[in-house]
């Protein structure tokens, strides 16, 4: 299987999946989110395949959502590919691994959550300007975010929209480790590789218990804010702020 816009490839139990659409940078769309979801439900119950990794390019991460997409987009259907997406990556049972350098942005950061290692390139810049495009938390940020760092910290970044970088991410405990951009992929396929060869079954269990604590409300708190996001999606303020953007870059 392959996509366009996505490059995947097992090595060393590792697959890896490459966001390739540095054209828009990295926007995901819903033909990609559709893809990504569907890898890694096969990944869930493929033996070869131990951890996920997930990249982008050197100076770019993710442009998160695409926004053109996001002007179409009904969130009404439970098979909406980006719902599945979200699904996917919260309860994915294998380690999943973000390498991530460059602008972050949207669910560019929110999906790290939802990741057990990050590693980061020097110029990342996280940042989830929901509110400014009238939307709200989504891939249950709203209670990751201050639950991982404390609730003012979430607000910087749900509230005000701010930019944190690699340095920062790494202090609030985002992030893991933080390289150059050169090192950064090869020192993730390390680091994925690593864990791949370690006892899969002991691996599973551990990530399990890991976030056992609160799953359930984790899973509880994703469907809400889908309730919100898809209503706020159509609303006046959501829609000015996609048509500003699309404006500002046709
Ligand atoms: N959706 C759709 N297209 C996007 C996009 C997005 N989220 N982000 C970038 N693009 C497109 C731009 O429209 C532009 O397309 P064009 O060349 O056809 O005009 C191209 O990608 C390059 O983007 P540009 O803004 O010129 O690059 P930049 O280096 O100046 O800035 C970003 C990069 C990522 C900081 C900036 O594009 C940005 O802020 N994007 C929007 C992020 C966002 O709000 N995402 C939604 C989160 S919920």
């Amino acid at each position: 299987m392959s996509h366009d816009f996505i490059i995947a490839q097992l090595e060393e139990h590792v697959l890896h999946l490459q966001l390739n659409r540095p054209q828009k940078k990295n926007a995901l769309t819903q033909s990609m989110y559709q893809f990504l979801a569907d890898q890694l439900k096969d990944a869930n119950t493929n033996a070869e395949i131990h951890v996920v990794l997930l990249s982008g390019h050197t100076q770019i991460f993710s442009a998160g959502n695409d926004i053109q997409d996001f002007l179409q987009q009904s969130l009404h259907s439970p098979d909406a590919p980006v719902l599945q997406f979200l699904r996917q990556i919260t309860h994915f049972t294998k380690p999943l691994i973000a390498a991530a350098n460059g602008p972050c942005i949207g669910i560019g950061t929110t999906l790290m959550m939802h990741c057990d290692l990050v590693c980061l390139g020097e110029q990342a810049q996280l940042q989830t300007p929901f509110v400014d495009l009238g939307l709200c938390p989504e891939a249950a940020a709203s209670i990751l975010m201050p639950e991982n760092f404390g609730h003012q910290r979430a607000a910087e970044l749900l509230l005000l929209g701010e930019t944190i970088d690699a340095q920062t991410a790494l202090q609030w405990g985002i992030a893991n480790r933080v390289y150059s951009a050169e090192q950064l992929l090869p020192e993730a396929l390390k680091l994925a590789k690593r864990l791949a060869a370690k006892p899969q079954e002991a691996v599973r269990l551990s990530k399990q218990l890991l976030k056992q604590h609160h799953k359930a409300m984790v899973d509880a708190r994703l469907e809400e804010e889908i309730q919100h996001f898809a209503k706020r999606l159509t609303s006046a303020e959501a829609q000015q702020a996609f048509r500003a953007f699309l404006q500002k870059s046709s």
